[in-house]
């Protein structure tokens, strides 16, 4: 069950968010009981400290939380987090502190403090529980928590079970809980209907190829989000060196952010039209794999030639953005962990994207701060177009020498996305360092920004 708020109650003990710069000046309009504990326990109100201040009667009277000074926080993500996670059991209710933006915010974050990944093994439960605040939008913050919960379940569950088949099944359960409906195209019939690059990509494993469609809304804008299901990427033929196929489990981490934004977006029930278009293959050896030197025929009719088969996500995707972009949607979004050179440029924190609408580029750069979603423009710089064209067939899906990878990779997919008003995201999907709310293991990313954002976009 993802988390949730506490109902309300009248015990709760009331926090304060106390700022270091101003943190003395409070503590001294205070009853002396209580600036002599804060004292005496050296609270200061830096970033993450907690402290939990008794009543003369030995009961919990109300509990102090640091908020740092705005130089720490620029170094954090949830701030409040990580005061929620030292406080002791029990149930909290934000009494003075937090401007309304930063309530959004911070309440989000203190909710994913109670996010687990226990299918394998009982985690230990968090236990601070904390009462939406007047002002906020708590289901609006729990269903943004349930979709990163299920975004993050879905890239930790490693590829043992989650294969095509339960990521397909996973799509299915969202789909029933949403009314929406859903169809795959499987194996052969990928072939038949002429999806061949998903085909290819996919053939090598016993646990077979598919595209997964799921449409949801029956009027408004057409919006259309693609995420990359590589349920495992071990390379192909091309076989990656066993420490970089170590986390490739997270290789469908861009199904499992445009699952969480669908999510997202029908929970809110936003006046649109939505399709989820999710290739699911696993990159997989066998004497039936495609080659180095293959050269694909893609939907779109482009010939593509293999140089290397561990560039398959832009293969995939190729053919499912060619098929997004035969329905003129209003906006179509890929999602995909497409490139180890994104990892290199920005790191595992930054979220880049690629887009040529200035519109765009400028509603995900001002609601991703909002949102705590950092995100990244980068260029589809069209001079590189030449470095995908090989000359003995269109495009090229792994260009020699390396230069710009998660550009070339960008340019790549764009061929396909026609003239479509097109987004393209390029994530690591992964948290490799723990912090407060935010545990080590798969990650959501871009998809708030882009929830924020979808409004202005679409004219909602
Ligand atoms: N799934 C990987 C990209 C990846 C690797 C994302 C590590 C995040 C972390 C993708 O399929 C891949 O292997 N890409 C190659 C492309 C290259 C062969 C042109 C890459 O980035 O090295
Ligand atoms: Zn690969
Ligand atoms: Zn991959």
């Amino acid at each position: 069950m993802p988390p949730v708020f506490a109902l309300p109650n009248d015990a709760a003990v009331p926090l304060h968010v106390l700022d270091q710069d101003s943190c003395a000046d409070w503590l001294e309009q205070q009853p002396q009981h209580i600036s002599h504990w804060a004292q005496a326990n050296g609270f200061t109100g830096a970033c993450g400290q907690a402290l939990l201040i008794p009543n003369t009667d030995g009961k919990p009277a109300l509990a102090l939380a640091g908020y740092g000074t705005g130089a720490q926080r620029a170094r954090r993500r949830y701030v409040l987090a990580a005061a929620a996670e030292k406080l002791p059991q029990g149930t909290y209710a934000i009494a003075s502190g937090l401007s309304h933006d930063a309530l959004n915010i911070e309440c989000f974050g203190w909710l994913l403090c109670g996010y687990r990944f226990d299918r394998y093994r009982e985690q230990s439960a968090f236990k601070a529980n904390l009462i939406a605040p007047a002002g906020v939008d708590a289901a609006a913050i729990e269903s943004l928590v349930a979709a990163e919960s299920l975004t993050r379940d879905l890239i930790n569950t490693p590829a043992s079970d989650m294969g095509p088949d339960e990521l397909q099944r996973a799509a299915e359960t969202l789909a029933e809980a949403f009314d929406a409906s859903i169809t795959t195209i499987q194996d052969d019939a990928l072939l038949a209907q002429n999806l061949p690059m998903i085909h290819a990509v996919g053939r090598a494993s016993d646990r077979r190829p598919r595209l997964i469609d799921m449409n949801w809304g029956a009027s408004g804008p057409k919006l259309t989000l693609v995420g990359k299901g590589v349920c495992f990427d071990t390379g192909g033929l091309n076989l990656k060196p066993g420490a970089s196929m170590g986390l490739m489990k997270k290789d469908m981490g861009g199904a499992a952010a445009v699952l969480g934004l669908a999510k997202a977006i029908m929970a809110a029930n936003l006046p649109l039209q939505l399709r989820v278009l999710i290739p699911a293959v696993e990159n997989s050896v066998s004497g039936s794999a495609f080659r180095p030197g293959d050269i694909l025929t893609s939907r779109k009719g482009l010939t593509v030639e293999i140089n290397n088969t561990d560039a398959e996500g832009r293969l995939v995707l190729a053919d499912a953005l060619a098929l997004a972009d035969e329905d003129k949607p209003d906006l179509l979004i890929s999602i995909a962990t497409l490139t180890g050179a994104a990892r290199v440029a920005v790191g595992p924190d930054l979220a880049p994207f690629f887009t040529d609408d200035e519109q765009v580029a400028t509603a995900l750069a001002t609601n991703a701060g909002p949102s705590a979603d950092p995100v990244w423009r980068l260029p589809f710089h069209t001079p590189y177009e030449t470095k995908i064209e090989p000359g003995i067939a269109d495009l090229d899906n792994a260009p020699a020498g390396g230069f710009a990878g998660s550009i070339t990779a960008a340019l790549f997919l764009r061929r396909f996305a026609g003239d479509s008003r097109y987004v393209h995201f390029d994530i690591y999907g992964w948290n490799p360092t723990p912090a407060a709310a935010r545990p080590k293991g798969g990650a959501g990313q871009g998809t708030r920004a882009l929830f924020a954002a979808l409004p202005e976009l679409l004219n909602l």
